[in-house]
């Protein structure tokens, strides 16, 4: 049993350390924000992309942070990673001025109509500005049903209640047939093991067709990712591919984690039961 607390307690720390490594790999890119570790990471900071691909080496114009949670409120992902081709990774890309003029990629809502012209440089090319023109996310988004991480907005709960409603194409003409069909994903390669994982498809097909995910992040079939495990998705794999930087991060274990916790086994004999609920005393002290 004490080996069973220490291998609990040495999951915790692995998960604990592996979160700070991530944290400073994310600031290590150069983001504006602030990087006090004893500060809580503004939520406007979370799925704020940094393309600075064409930019870097400007001396003219400063790169350009592109905000995934102004765009959600209006867009599904189907609507640019799908129909206008953005990748899911940053600066995978290549975007140019000139696709923007012709409009492509941000241009084709970018145009005066939809949103703010191209002439609006600083809005875009907002990277270290202290005042480019852009909204706040505490007041754009303060009548959205509220969660505790990232954005600090439950986007799922937000679509379902219809306080927003997404649009599956950049014309508001698309649509998605969403799949009402959960997976379950146990955990039982790792002892002493946490609560199983469910995969509700019905959440991620309201946002995106099903080849955003199959085959390229996972194979279609229950259980056909053995490979799949915490470290890869914290490293931005699997899950990780969307849950590490845009949708709600890792830290809230439990909404991934969330099937009925498993069963701890007691001790057969007496006194090795009292021996370690002793010990746990001790250890909740
Ligand atoms: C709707 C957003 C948006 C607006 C508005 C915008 N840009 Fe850009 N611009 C981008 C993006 C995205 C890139 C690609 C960034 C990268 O990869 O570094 C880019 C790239 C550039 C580049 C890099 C070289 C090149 O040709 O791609 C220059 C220079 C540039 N923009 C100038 C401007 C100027 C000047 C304006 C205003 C007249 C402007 N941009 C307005 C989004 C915008
Ligand atoms: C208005 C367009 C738009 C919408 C809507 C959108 N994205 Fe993106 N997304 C982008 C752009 C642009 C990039 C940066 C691509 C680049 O730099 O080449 C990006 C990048 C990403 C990345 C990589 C981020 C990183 O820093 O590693 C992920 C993951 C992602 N998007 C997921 C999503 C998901 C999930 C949704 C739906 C909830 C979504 N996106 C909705 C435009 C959009
Ligand atoms: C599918 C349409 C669409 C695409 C593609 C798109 N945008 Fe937008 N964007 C919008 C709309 C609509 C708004 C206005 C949102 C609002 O008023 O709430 C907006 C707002 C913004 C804002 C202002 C957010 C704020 O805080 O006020 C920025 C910055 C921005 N977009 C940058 C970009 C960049 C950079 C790209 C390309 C990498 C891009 N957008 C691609 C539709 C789009
Ligand atoms: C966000 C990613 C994602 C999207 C989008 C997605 N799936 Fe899946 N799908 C999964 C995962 C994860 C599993 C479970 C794989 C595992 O158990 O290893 C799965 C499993 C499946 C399975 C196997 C179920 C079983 O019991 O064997 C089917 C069938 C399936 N998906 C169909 C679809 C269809 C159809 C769509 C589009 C309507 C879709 N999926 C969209 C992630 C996704
Ligand atoms: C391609 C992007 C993507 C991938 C990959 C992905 N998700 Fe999601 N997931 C989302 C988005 C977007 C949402 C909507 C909520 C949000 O953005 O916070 C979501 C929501 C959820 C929810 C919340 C459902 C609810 O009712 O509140 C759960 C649980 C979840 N995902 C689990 C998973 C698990 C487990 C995996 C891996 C097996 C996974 N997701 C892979 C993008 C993704
Ligand atoms: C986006 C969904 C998601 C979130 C959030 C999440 N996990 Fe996981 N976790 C998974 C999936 C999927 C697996 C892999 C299941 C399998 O195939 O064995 C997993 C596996 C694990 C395992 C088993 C060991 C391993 O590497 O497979 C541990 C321990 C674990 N997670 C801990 C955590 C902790 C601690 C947190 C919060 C800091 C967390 N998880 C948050 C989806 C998630």
């Amino acid at each position: 049993m004490r080996s069973k607390i220490f291998k609990r307690l040495a999951i915790l720390s692995t998960a604990f350390v592996t979160g700070l490594f991530f944290y400073q790999g994310v600031n290590a890119q150069g983001n504006t924000w602030e990087t006090d570790l004893k500060k809580v990471k503004a939520p406007g900071s979370h799925g704020t992309v940094l393309m600075d691909k064409n930019t870097r080496s400007s001396k003219t114009i400063e790169p350009v942070l592109f905000p995934h949670w102004a765009h959600r409120a209006k867009y599904t992902c189907k609507a640019c990673h799908t129909d206008l081709g953005f990748a899911m990774k940053p600066n995978a890309t290549g975007v140019t001025q000139a696709d923007i003029e012709s409009g492509k990629y941000c241009g084709s809502c970018h145009n005066g109509t939809t949103s703010f012209p191209v002439s609006n440089c600083k809005r875009c090319h907002s990277y270290g500005a202290q005042n480019a023109g852009n909204s706040n996310i505490d007041d754009s988004l303060k009548d959205l049903p509220k969660d505790h991480f990232g954005n600090k907005v439950d986007w799922v709960k937000a679509v379902r209640e219809g306080k927003i409603k997404p649009a599956a194409s950049p014309d508001g003409k698309g649509t998605l047939d969403a799949l009402d069909m959960d997976v379950v994903i146990p955990v039982t390669k790792f002892t002493p093991h946490p609560p199983d994982v469910l995969f509700p498809h019905k959440a991620h097909t309201e946002q995106m067709n099903c080849e955003t995910c199959h085959t390229s992040i996972f194979k279609q079939q229950k259980g056909g990712n053995p490979e799949m495990n915490m470290i890869k998705i914290i490293s931005g794999q699997y899950c990780g591919t969307c849950h590490v930087k845009v949708a709600f991060p890792l830290d809230d274990c439990f909404r991934c984690h969330s099937q009925p916790a498993p069963k701890i086994e007691e001790p057969k004999d007496e006194k090795a039961a009292d021996k370690t609920k002793a010990e746990v005393k001790t250890i909740s002290k």
